[in-house]
Order: structure tokens, then sequence, then C-alpha cells
């Protein structure tokens, strides 16, 4: 090491006492990126110190000398003036040299009975409990906007697709709250597993708790965990809850890339059913008449690095025996990457779902093609009493014979004895999806009932999320 400044000492200085090589303080450092776990670290200290105090470990005066001497440190690190010193391999050991220069010999008994192992476990439950419910909320904020989208479209329709080829009309609004449905699922995710990361595992040591008379109860409680952990080993080996966390991060991915590439397709000239705001679209350098959905098209890149992150950390995780190894420092920049790439996302198409316009006319259009009443002219030979295989060949050679011999569907349908001039209700324009009707569908009625649904579900999620 360049740097032996007396206060740049390793925390093992007693057992090695050669200095690190610079080769293994450069592969080993976490430093540059777990700072952002500083306040964190502070607020877990302030429990810890509380603890030890109560337990008789600290008297009062060296508990209010380390209170205050973390006091100092968390301005400093907020300020931007927390000097680092090259022996600093990670946060934790940053804050404790500093409190220990701030307050002395009360500040060497910081360490007290922890271990960085069950510090550390302690610092992520508390950044994802901080952060995990901010991104919840940017998905709910996306949830309101496409719920607002839907209400505005009112009976406007289009074609519903099955193999991208147009199936049967659907109404705008429903298709808008399938999307939100899926974000739903998704911050139910991000309760459930924040729920389980809210375990406090200080007290565990190193990994088989003390022979000190600690109280992971009271640090627990306040803390605000719901609990404590019950086993010293799993408390230091558990990440359970980051990899939980990055499935439901790349999940929520996926689902915004879903529809990212549905508005790749409807912004296309072929589709034509949507257009970007200029504020949410780009230019190309080179061809004038171009408007690209970046944003769209990140979206669905993205969800290819939230992929990685969440099969690169189970990858981390799957070798490893009990109970703390280095590799778990891996944990963090996975988290990281995945909590920003997540909220930059959610931010972009927010905005983007929020000011694009649907060219419902021809959505009308696409979705009004006399084939799309296929299922309900086989349909109505149901309800007269022809079994549904039957009925799906009747209508079926009727559409082929339409396209082989280019006769309209009306005259066909006309001539067919089993249906008749009747059944020509059946192609006037929106019919079919004013017809589906049955729980859950398509149509007007379900829909109305649908957003009831929907509006009882977002107040429930609200009333979680707080404001
Ligand atoms: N920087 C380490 C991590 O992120 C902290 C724990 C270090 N523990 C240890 N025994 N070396 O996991």
């Amino acid at each position: 090491m360049s740097d032996t400044a007396g206060e740049s000492r390793t925390l093992w200085h007693g057992r090695i006492t050669e200095a690190p090589a610079d080769e293994l303080m450069a592969f080993t450092v976490s430093l540059p990126f777990d700072r952002r776990l500083a306040g964190d670290d502070i607020e877990g200290s302030r429990a810890h110190v509380a603890m030890l105090a109560s337990v008789g470990l600290l008297t009062e005066e060296e508990r209010s000398l380390v209170m205050a001497a973390l006091a100092q440190a968390e301005k400093e690190l907020l300020a931007g003036t927390f000097v680092f010193q090259p022996t600093d391999e990670d946060i934790h050991t940053a804050i404790e040299r500093r409190v220990t220069e701030l307050a002395g010999p009360a500040g060497a008994k910081l360490h007290t009975g922890r271990s960085r192992n069950d510090q550390v476990a302690l610092d992520l439950r508390l950044f994802v409990r901080r952060e995990g419910r901010d991104l919840a909320r940017r998905i709910h904020g996306l949830q309101l906007v496409l719920l607002e989208r839907a209400v505005e479209m009112g009976d406007a329709y289009l074609p519903g697709y099955t193999h991208l080829q147009r199936a049967q009309p659907v109404l705008l609004a429903h298709h808008l709250l399938a999307h939100v449905w899926a974000f739903v699922r998704d911050v139910d995710r991000f309760g459930d597993a924040l729920h389980r990361a809210d375990v406090s595992p200080l007290g565990a040591g190193a990994l088989a708790g003390s022979s000190l008379p600690l109280d992971p109860d009271k640090v627990a409680a306040d803390l605000g965990f719901h609990a404590r952990f019950q086993n010293s080993i799993d408390a230091v080996s558990d990440r359970d809850f980051v990899a939980e966390l990055l499935f439901t991060c790349a999940l929520t991915q996926i689902h915004l890339s879903r529809m990212g590439e549905e508005i790749v397709l409807w912004t296309s000239e072929e589709f034509g059913f949507a257009r970007l705001a200029d504020a949410y679209s780009t230019g190309s350098s080179m061809l004038p008449q171009k408007k690209n959905p970046d944003i769209a098209e990140l979206a669905r890149g993205k969800a290819g690095r939230l992929i990685g992150d969440l099969t690169g950390f189970l990858a981390t995780l799957k070798g490893l025996p009990l109970a703390y190894n280095r590799d778990l420092q891996e944990d963090k920049e996975p988290l990281f990457d995945a909590f920003d790439t997540l909220a930059l996302t959610l931010n972009a198409v927010t905005g983007m779902m929020s000011t694009v316009t649907f060219d419902v006319e021809r959505m009308r259009k696409a979705a009004d093609m006399p084939s799309s009443s296929a299922t309900d002219l086989a349909e109505d030979l149901v309800r007269r009493g022809v079994p549904f295989r039957d009925a799906h060949g009747i209508v079926g050679s009727i559409v082929r014979q339409s396209l082989e011999r280019g006769i309209p569907i009306d005259e066909l349908v006309m001539t067919e004895p089993r249906l008749g001039p009747e059944a020509l209700t059946h192609l006037e324009p929106g019919a079919a999806v004013r017809r589906r009707s049955s729980p859950g569908g398509a149509g007007p009625g379900p829909l109305a009932a649908q957003l009831v649904a929907v509006h009882d579900r977002l107040a429930a999620q609200k009333a979680w999320l707080g404001e």
C-alpha cells in the first residue's frame, strides 16, 4: 500500500500485520458502489449502539460519544466532505474508522458483538425497504396513467390479436387494462418480497451469534422490522430477498418490454394505431422523416439487462456453502442496477403512455373487417343448436369461399340456409365487440365491472404504498 498513515489500518491488522497489496484492495473493495448504503449503515449503527447501551455494554457517556460521532460522520457524508482513506474497503469500514477517530476508545466499541456479515445484510435490507416501495409507487403511477387512458378511450375498439393475426375486436380500454393487471401483480410481488425482506439479521454476528448479552429483538423493533432472524447462520447467508427483488424487477421490466413492443408496432406506418408525442420520440440523424419510439425500444432492450442481473446473481448464489462468503458482495451491483434501470424506465414509459395518441378511426377500420365477426356467426349457429365444431366448419368455409372467389361475406351469409338475413346484424360495424358480454370479456358490459375491480385493487395498493 502506498498509504500507511496511522489511521489507515485494516480492520484485521491484529492478525495480518503486512499491509494489503494494491491489487488485493483494487480487486476486493466495494466502497465505490456500497457508498450508497451509507445512510442505512448509520441507521443500523444507531440501533446497535442503543442496544449495546441498553444491555450495559456501553456506558451512557460512551453511548452519547458514539452517537455524536455517528451524527458527525453522517453530516460529512451528506455534505460530501467525508474523507475516505485508501484502506476503507467498504462503507462499513469507512464509517467505523471515522467514528473511532471522532470518539476515540468509545468509538472503538461500536463494532462490539457485530460483524460486517450481519451488518451488511442489515444495511441491504434497510436499503430495499427504503427504495423498494418507491419503485412500487412508480409502477402504481403508471397504472393510474393507463387506467386514465382506458377510461378516456370510451368505446373505441381495435382488433385483438393472437399469433399477431387479427382475431376478434376488443375495446381499447380492455387492451390497456390487460397491461394494468400485469402491473397490479408486480406491485403485489414487491409487497410480498419486501415483507420477506423485513427481518432483521443484526445480532447474528459473523455467523454464530455472540457470548455477549446482545438483544436482537430490541434492534429489530427499533429499526421497525416485523421480526428478527431465528438462525444466525441463515441470517448472514440469506440473500433470497435480493434474488426475489431481482426477479420482481426483471418481470416488471418484461411487462414494460411487452408493452413497449406493442408501441413499436402500433406506431409503425404499417399499423398506424398510435402516435407518440414529440417530447417522447426521437428523430434520426440521417433520415429527416423519421420519428422513432426509442423509449419503447429501450424499455424492451433493458429487459435483457435486468434478466442478466437476476440470472447472474442466481449463479453467484448457487454454489455457496454456508455461511457468509465474500461472493455475497456481488449482491449489490445487480440489485442497484436493477432498481435504477427499472426506475428510469418507469418514468420514461409513464410519460410516453400519458402522451401517446391513439388513432381510433384506424383501429376501428382494422377491426371492422367482416371476417372479425366469424366467431359471432359460429356462436349464432350454436344458439340455434348446431354443434360448435360444425358451426366452425360452416363459417370457416364461408370465409374461405369469400377469399377464393372474391364474394363478399355478407352475400354468403345471406345465402347460407342455416344463417340467412338475420345473421347480417353480426357484420355491422362494432357489433362483434358489443357482443363480448361474458364476465371478464372484451365488451362494454364486462368492462364496466372490470373498471370497478381495477379501482378497488389500486385503492388497496395505494393504502400500502402511502403517499
Ligand atoms: N463488503 C462486504 C460485502 O459487501 C462486507 C462484508 C465483509 N465481510 C467479510 N467477512 N469480509 O459483503
